[in-house]
């Protein structure tokens, strides 16, 4: 197929014309390209045409205590290939009593023969002894060169600081990287028990229990592990910003550090805590929702470079059936939010508005990620060889966010009533056209496991 008249956005520039894809593949990019005998023409007029967005932190079809996430393979692709990403890194876990083994093996049945864009996984890292040691090089060389480690939750999934530290040595053993979930687990817990003392069911002690320096200890914590362990560590989801200020003065002395935010720090504020009728419990999730100063605090960190990657987290539950089980006990409602769908046309418009370029946003939702996790520029660049997920973007195209119209399974999105002028009208997984005109084509799920660098 020869895609004509777009305007094509990379990380480091753009150019009017044309684009060639074909077998999967980005064959030729140019100026008024000849159409080949028998070529199918697609006219986008002046479109900008984006490298397929990246997400690299989801959990689907991922247990969490009583519940299950409301998205498994097949919906939560779905949803992120009508909202312009074409590849997604997921968390996969294992239970007590499994091997890393065994929770990789897992998360693979779960995706196969479900997965409508590519995919790879993280896996999370949730103690540290000999036998992991050496499941870690075995996983390694299966193509899975991240990890993922929390500083909070230590009576389940949660590792303590001796763990922490031998995991990032070992890390460093393998060339291999570490992302971390940062809070201090400890403080929180004791918080969270004198809070839900006093009255289990106000949603306010959520984010009163993780206040902003349990995250900012705990980033500081972990990047001078990693100075300790000479590697480089990925801090997911910042929230802060005294967490964005820690990361900046590490950057700013040279450690490798690679820092995200997600569309919900940056847009929502802890006001949605005040909601009535248990509305709040949409909010609920970890690190919570911060105060304005928080986000502005986070667009600078995203507009000087100290946040490398905007990721959604992804981690949807039902409103009515799930979130509901924290009714009396705010420390009961499932933990997460659902945005694997809406973070493209969000961050477009709202980047845009803070005045980020195109070139600025294919970096923060494509090229960086792709390039900290190892798959670059397979993906994450529209250049010759790399693979044909595109995304024909039309800036002009003024629509609501509502639950209604998206595919994320799950009763509600936190965007409900977010206005956004770009819109994601066409995209292309591995050549095949999955979403045209904004409806839905794409026959098969033919998403295939990524092994990364
Ligand atoms: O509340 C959240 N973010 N749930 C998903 C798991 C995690 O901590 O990233
Ligand atoms: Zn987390
Ligand atoms: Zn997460």
């Amino acid at each position: 197929m020869l895609i004509k008249n777009g305007i094509i956005v990379n990380a480091d520039g753009r150019m009017s014309g044309d684009l060639r894809i074909k077998d999967g593949k980005i064959v030729k990019i140019g100026e008024a390209l000849k159409a080949e005998e028998a070529e199918e023409i697609l006219d986008v007029n002046g479109a900008y045409i984006l490298p397929g967005g990246v997400d690299v932190h989801t959990h689907i079809d991922m247990p969490a205590g009583e519940c299950m996430t409301s998205d498994d393979y097949s919906s939560g692709t779905k949803a992120a290939v009508m909202g312009g990403t074409t590849t997604v890194m997921d968390f996969a876990e294992y239970d007590e009593g499994e091997t890393l083994q065994d929770g990789l093996d897992c998360w693979h049945k779960k995706a196969a023969g479900k997965a409508y864009c590519d995919y790879s996984f993280h896996m999370t890292v949730s103690g540290f002894d000999e036998s992991i040691k050496e499941e870690l090089a075995r996983i390694k060389e299966q193509g899975i060169t991240s990890f993922k480690a929390y500083t909070a939750y230590q009576d389940g999934i949660g590792v303590n600081d001796d763990q922490l530290f031998l995991i990032l040595q070992q890390m460093k053993e393998l060339g291999t990287l570490l992302c971390v979930h940062c809070e201090n687990g400890d403080v929180l817990r004791c918080l969270q028990q004198q809070l839900k003392e006093r009255d289990a069911s106000d949603i306010k002690n959520h984010p009163k229990s993780r206040p902003n320096l349990t995250e900012k200890e705990a980033v500081s914590r972990v990047i001078d592990f990693a100075a300790m362990a000479d590697v480089p560590v990925y801090i997911v989801h910042v929230s802060t910003k005294e967490a964005a200020e820690v990361i900046r003065e590490a950057k700013r002395k040279g450690q490798k550090v690679y820092a995200e935010t997600c569309p919900q720090y940056l847009l929502l504020d802890e006001s949605r805590y005040e909601l009535p009728d248990f509305e709040s419990a949409k909010y609920v999730l970890s690190p919570p929702l911060r105060t304005e100063a928080d986000k502005e605090a986070l667009w600078e960190a995203v507009e000087d470079g100290t946040i490398d990657a905007v990721s959604t987290d992804h981690c949807s539950f039902w409103f009515h059936g799930q979130k509901d089980l924290g009714r009396e006990d705010f420390t009961r409602i499932p933990n997460g939010m659902p945005g694997i769908e809406t973070r493209m046309e969000l961050m477009l418009h709202y980047g845009r508005k803070r005045g980020l370029t195109m070139e600025k946003l294919t970096e923060l939702l494509s090229a960086k990620p792709a390039e900290i996790f190892g798959i670059y520029p397979e993906k994450g660049k529209l250049q010759e060889g790399s693979d044909a997920d595109l995304v024909i973007v039309r800036e002009d195209r003024p629509h609501k966010i509502s639950a209604e119209t998206l595919n994320e399974e799950v009763d509600y999105t936190p965007y409900e009533g977010f206005e956004v002028t770009y819109q994601i009208q066409d995209v292309f997984v591995g050549g095949i056209q999955a979403k045209k005109e904004g409806g839905w084509i794409l026959k098969k799920p033919e998403g295939r496991f990524l092994t990364c660098r």
